[in-house]
Order: C-alpha cells, then sequence, then structure tokens
C-alpha cells in the first residue's frame, strides 16, 4: 500500500526552473532513501512535499488523503536538515514544546519525553541547554522531536550528517527499529553507505530530474556507490548532450 504518492513536482525559484516533474512514491512500512548530489534539490523536494514550499504545480497523497491536510500532518513526523533549536530551552523543555503542538500534555507528555530522551541517549543531558549540547546531541534530539507523535509517516533530511560512526550506528538502529515497528520512513541523504545498510528503496535526483525511482537496494547487483555514480555521471552527460540517447 502506499503511504505517499507525490506526482509531477515542478518548481521554480528566482525565475529558475529546478524540479521538473518528480515523481515517486513511497510504500507501508519501508525506509525509502532520497539520494542526490549536494545541492541537487533533495531539501527542497522535501519542503514542497511537506507545504513549507509551494510548487508551481503537482500533486500528493500521505497517508491515503488528498493533500498534505491537517489529519495527515498529526500523523507524520519531519527533522528538517538544520534543526532549529532555542539555546536558552533544555533538551526537555525543547521536546516539551513539541509535544504541545501535538496536543500531548500532563504525565503523558513528561512519560513521552522520558521515552525519547532514553531511546537517544540523552536522559543524562535532559536538563541541559540546548546551547550546550554537541553537534552528536542536537542531531538526536531533533530526532526526538520528530517522533514525539509516534507518527506513522517520518520525514528526516540528512539525519546522519555530521555524526561520527557511533551515532550514524545509533540514528540507523533507532530507524530500523522503528520501520519494524510499523513506522514508514523517507529520508534524506548522500551518505550511501548508510543507506545501503538501511534502505529498502531508493531514488536518485540529480539537478532537476528524478533519474532513479524505487530502485530496490538487494536488487542492486553491484555496490551502490557504483550505482549512484554510474547513474549521475550518465545524467550529466545526458544534459550536456541532449541529442545523445539517455
Ligand atoms: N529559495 C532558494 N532560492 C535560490 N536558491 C536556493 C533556494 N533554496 C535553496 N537554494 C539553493 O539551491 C540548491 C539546492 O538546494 P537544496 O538545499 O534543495 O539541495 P540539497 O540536495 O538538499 O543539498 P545538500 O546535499 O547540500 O543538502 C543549493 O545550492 C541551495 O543553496
Ligand atoms: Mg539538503
Amino acid at each position: 500500500m502506499k503511504i505517499l504518492e507525490v506526482q509531477k513536482i515542478d518548481k521554480t525559484l528566482a525565475k529558475k526552473q529546478v524540479l521538473f516533474g518528480v515523481d515517486f512514491s513511497v510504500k507501508k512500512g519501508e525506509i525509502y532513501g532520497f539520494l542526490g548530489p549536494n545541492g541537487a534539490w533533495k531539501t527542497t523536494t522535501m519542503k514542497c512535499i511537506l507545504g513549507l514550499i509551494k510548487p508551481e504545480s503537482w500533486s500528493i497523497k500521505v497517508l491515503g488523503q488528498d493533500g498534505l491536510t491537517i489529519e495527515a500532518k498529526k500523523r507524520i513526523g519531519f527533522m528538517p536538515e538544520n534543526t532549529y533549536l532555542y539555546k536558552y530551552l533544555t533538551g526537555r523543555e525543547f521536546l516539551r514544546f513539541n509535544g504541545s503542538f501535538f496536543g500531548l500534555k500532563g504525565e503523558e507528555l513528561e512519560t513521552r519525553i522520558d521515552e525519547l530522551l532514553h531511546e537517544v541517549g540523552l536522559f543524562e543531558a535532559g536538563n541541559t541547554y540546548l546551547k550546550n549540547y554537541s553537534k552528536w546531541m542536537l542531531q538526536r534530539v531533533g530526532l526526538a522531536q520528530s517522533i514525539i507523535n509516534k507518527p506513522e509517516l517520518l520525514f528526516l533530511d540528512e539525519p546522519m550528517s555530521g555524526l561520527d560512526p557511533i551515532g550514524r550506528k545509533m540514528v540507523k538502529d533507532l530507524l530500523v527499529k522503528l520501520r519494524d515497528s510499523g513506522t514508514t520512513i523517507f529520508f534524506n541523504t548522500h551518505i550511501l553507505a548508510d543507506v545501503e545498510s538501511i534502505c529498502d528503496r531508493i531514488s536518485i535526483i540529480n539537478k532537476w530530474y528524478l533519474i532513479v525511482e524505487g530502485e530496490k537496494v538487494e536488487k542492486l547487483k553491484g555496490t551502490l556507490e557504483n550505482f549512484f555514480i554510474e547513474k549521475v555521471e550518465e545524467h550529466d552527460e545526458y544534459l550536456k548532450n541532449p541529442d545523445t540517447k539517455k
């Protein structure tokens, strides 16, 4: 069953078209990697899906509903690329603030925050100001806020970026655990090793076009790195000489 269907996103920014007919779908219960080189418009695509910026034309179905309805928004989670964090909130206060958006309060909210802080290994740092959190701690508290509402569909923009191998493993283990308990995960990245180990399917975006859609990772013949480089180079070449056969 498709949990997210995105059809024909066209987006223009500063008078330049930056997305051309981006089209893909995500199945319920999978980890879907949205890959692309730096600056390939991955974040822009995710922002379009989440209604943070408006494409010129597109159609989208989220959780079986047409468009991103308020009802659907309650059932999705999102961790942005650079989580905007309030320096003078503690980790616990930050999560409390985010939980309140979903109507969580009182004991239910405090219990959920305890659970999350344990889950992401920040329980001891729960009362520390965010301004004193290191990179990995900020990344983890951002991840915790994205799942505070136990989302059915989770969007993560570069969840492993800037983390050391231990931090990356912790995030990967958490994502697999979430997937195994029924959460569908869509994430942007260019860290291929991480994708290879946890993603069920992938897409590749390169310079305004989706060049691979819904490829099963386990079915790839060689390494994902080789596949990725080959597809991107082939597409770059095609853009330089559009007359040659793709
Ligand atoms: N509103 C905007 N107007 C003009 N340019 C923009 C705008 N938003 C982003 N860009 C630029 O467009 C390019 C693509 O942006 P985007 O963040 O979507 O790519 P990305 O694939 O997520 O990149 P990264 O791998 O670095 O996260 C970047 O070079 C960015 O600086
Ligand atoms: Mg990005």
